[in-house]
């Protein structure tokens, strides 16, 4: 009998191994919000990742260092009621694990306990080996993040690629290494030069999840606002948009303010009636009123 993967079946940790084990890619994407999460899990999409970008594509702040647990926790529940086949990830927000170690565990319980999420994702390498082990001793799986880790932008002086040279490709393989060793199930690899990811990625167990990564990583992720084209803003160059939402947005949205203006919405299509005989019980009734 063969192992094929089943189509319907619940996205696991232990599918991500498997996956790296045929070579098959891995698919992930980010949501926020029900609808989202019930639209990429019906298009088969292996995991879906709650990210803290979250402060950016939706809250509207400069960066992700606004964000709190509460914000990822109401988002999260939104999430996990959408999506029934996808791996639901957590990311932890800034501050939430890099303080202590219990609060890194009780926090990342949370996203399991109040939020119907599957594993949390945390960013960063040998400085937080003590919280990812912690956690996963808790039985929480843990998917790491490499790279650019935006919840550092002030110390890595902006949304820069990292691992660019061959002191910071060095580090970056080790912590992968560190990573892998203690036990995450996957690692998500941010704006690195494809050579270094891909090495990165043949030297590891684990899978790795690139953004801004080239194509040797073992899957993609992409932020889903960033791949709708939802706004007309800046994108980043590893983005590629496969539809242009706010051009669609922009067009229904000024459709609706001419139709009302000119009075040809609502049409009848859209409007309730009420049978002759009980407007004229009405109208009898409220001249008398
Ligand atoms: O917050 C997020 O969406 C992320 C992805 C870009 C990996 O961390």
């Amino acid at each position: 009998m063969t192992d094929s993967p089943d189509p319907l079946r619940k996205i696991t940790t232990h599918t991500f191994r498997l996956k790296k084990q045929r070579g098959e890619a891995l698919t992930m994407l980010t949501a926020y919000d029900y609808p989202t999460a019930r639209a990429v899990d019906l298009a088969g999409i292996d995991s879906i990742l709650v990210g803290d970008s979250l402060g950016m594509v939706v809250l509207g702040y400069e960066n992700t260092l606004p964000v709190t647990m509460e914000d990822m926790l109401h988002h999260c529940r939104a999430v996990s009621r959408g999506a029934s086949r996808a791996l639901l990830i957590g990311d932890m927000p800034f501050m939430s694990y890099q303080v202590d170690t219990k609060e890194a565990v009780r926090n990342a319980g949370r996203f399991l306990q109040e939020a119907g999420m599957d594993a949390v994702k945390l960013e960063g390498g040998r400085e937080r080996l003590d919280a990812v082990r912690a956690i996963l001793n808790a039985g929480i799986p843990v998917l790491g993040h490499l790279g650019l880790t935006p919840q550092s932008i002030h110390q890595l002086g902006g949304f820069r690629a990292q691992g660019k040279s061959a002191d910071a490709a060095e580090i970056l393989l080790e912590d992968a290494l560190m990573l892998d060793e203690a036990g995450c199930f996957g690692l998500v690899l941010e704006s690195v030069p494809d050579r270094v990811a891909t090495y990165i990625t043949q030297r590891l167990q684990i899978p790795t999840i690139g953004i801004g990564a080239g194509s040797g990583c073992d899957g993609q992720v992409l932020v889903t606002h960033d791949l709708l084209g939802f706004f007309d803003r800046f994108t980043p160059k590893f983005v590629k948009q496969y539809a242009v939402f706010h051009e669609e947005i922009q067009k229904a949205l000024l459709e609706f303010q001419k139709d009302v203006m000119e009075r040809k919405f609502p049409g009848e299509e859209h409007t309730f009636s009420i049978s002759d005989e009980e407007w004229e019980l009405f109208i009898n009734r409220a001249g008398e009123a």
